[in-house]
């Protein structure tokens, strides 16, 4: 049986963590194939809060494969700290993980990098990456030749490898923050050391992971593909240079994941309600306001990874028309209904207004999103509790008027609704 893929299509957290946890029964492998410490995947299973990055959300689910490949870069020592994490609480991890050997590792000098470069605006504004030094390991595997895969850990050349390296790495940084000589934490002898450690540690998960896919297709095996980040945050198709460093909407999931595209049958698109935004960039929506305070306030809107405020604002049917779009979606995930069940008045973007014009395409330059002014449609809210609904016919006509309205504007029918955290609060259509 072919493939179901999970895409964000907004800035990110669109709770796609609890989604794949959900649909895990269903299918024999679930795959991470971008992104790395960058993301943080939240899972709710009964008292329990899990909080993942690199591994899997299929983690929780006895009898499923977890796979991590090519296109993910995994910081080994975050990683390990995840499994333990998660070996502390009983959940097995163990021959259910298995990690690329062709996939990049994030090191300490891509950390200092992140620091050094993040502090350096962009267009007039930081663009607040996660500091994970996701950016410059994957600027690092275009470059090729400052570069270390997971495999490489194992080879002979290695500790050769660290030394030459970290001498580039100071260099650079040193011209990056203007300090002179600075040797910023990257003592050769000391990363070859820990690596090692980390090398030894994650040795039985470390495989070929395009060969066991490649296979687990022809033996008709069921794939669920995780999408990391959000569709707006993809490099080539996002709000560049305010995205992060892969591609993040459904174009990337063969290339990361080595799978070809035709053995995805299914792309399910994750929106939130409303719409929220970490870090720097445009944002047309945005409610800098009472508003986005107190959607931040019910939807407890603060970074899995950072903790950092997420922005909130109102959702942008332009922007998500878009990525349902690019990303070749079937159907919606919609979430949070709960949350924006608690507003008195809702509004939803349906154009943008640019220069006097109006317009329902996405801008693809910055300065465009600076300006444009969302065209709104605005709804009485229907103030009710619907974190106990368990049945489409059973919210409320104000919510059933709103998703119908979603719908209509992105394009795609809406499968899932979900009404809170966990398990249980989600609707099937
Ligand atoms: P991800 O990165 O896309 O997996 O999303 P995050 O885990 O970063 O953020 C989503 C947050 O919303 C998590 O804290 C989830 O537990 C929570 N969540 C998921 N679905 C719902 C929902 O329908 N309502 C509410 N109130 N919270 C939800
Ligand atoms: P999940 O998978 C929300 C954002 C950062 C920053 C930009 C670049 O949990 O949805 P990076 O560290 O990747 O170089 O940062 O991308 N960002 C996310 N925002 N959710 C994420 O992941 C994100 N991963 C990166 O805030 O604006
Ligand atoms: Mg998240």
């Amino acid at each position: 049986m072919p493939g179901t893929c999970v895409i964000g299509l907004q800035w990110g957290d669109e709770a796609k963590g609890k989604l794949v946890d959900l649909l895990c029964p269903q299918f024999d492998i679930v795959v991470r194939f971008l992104g790395g410490a960058n993301a943080g995947h939240t899972v709710v299973v009964g008292d329990q809060t899990y909080k993942l990055h690199h591994v899997p959300s299929g983690i929780l689910n006895p009898g499923v494969m977890n796979v991590v490949t090519p296109g993910v870069v995994i910081n080994p020592a975050t990683i390990l700290k995840e499994i333990d994490a998660l070996l502390a609480r009983d959940i097995e991890v163990g021959a259910n993980l298995m990690l690329s050997d062709r996939a990049h590792i994030v090191c300490p000098w891509h950390i200092a990098e992140d620091q050094v470069m993040n502090g350096q605006p962009v267009q007039g504004e930081s663009i607040g990456t996660t500091l994970r030094g996701i950016g410059p390991c994957y600027r690092d595997k275009v470059g090729r030749s400052h570069a270390i895969r997971l495999g490489d850990l194992y080879s002979a050349d290695f500790r050769e490898r660290i030394e030459s390296i970290a001498d580039v790495k100071r260099r650079i940084l040193s011209g990056l923050s203007g300090q002179e000589g600075g040797d910023f934490g990257l003592d050769p002898a000391k990363i070859y050391e820990e690596y090692c450690g980390y090398a030894e540690r994650l040795h039985k998960y470390v495989d070929d992971t395009t060969a066991f896919l490649l296979d687990a297709v022809d033996a008709g095996k069921r794939l669920l593909f995780e999408g990391a980040q959000g569709a707006l945050l993809d490099v080539d198709h996002g709000t560049f240079p305010f995205v992060t460093s892969s591609n993040s909407s459904g174009v990337g999931v063969a290339s990361g994941s080595g799978v070809p595209a035709r053995s995805i049958d299914r792309m399910i698109g994750v929106a939130k309600a409303y719409t929220t935004r970490v870090g720097g960039g445009p944002f047309p929506t945005e409610q800098d306001n009472e508003v986005g305070q107190r959607i931040r306030d019910l939807g407890n809107e603060y970074g899995t990874t950072t903790g950092r405020p997420r922005r909130c604002g109102w959702f942008d049917a332009v922007a998500v028309r878009y990525t349902a779009r690019l990303s070749g979606i079937d159907c919606l995930a919609l979430m949070m209904m709960d949350v924006l069940s608690q507003l008195p008045e809702i509004q939803i973007c349906t154009a943008y207004e640019l220069d006097g014009e109006q317009i329902d395409r996405f801008p693809s330059q910055v300065g465009d999103l600076r300006r444009v002014k969302p065209v709104y449609e605005t709804w009485p809210g229907w103030e009710s509790d619907v974190t106990g609904v368990r049945k489409l016919a059973d919210f409320p006509a104000g919510a059933r008027r709103y998703l119908d309205r979603i719908s209509e504007l992105v394009g795609k029918p809406i499968d899932v609704v979900s009404v809170g955290p966990d398990r249980e609060q989600t609707i099937f259509d």
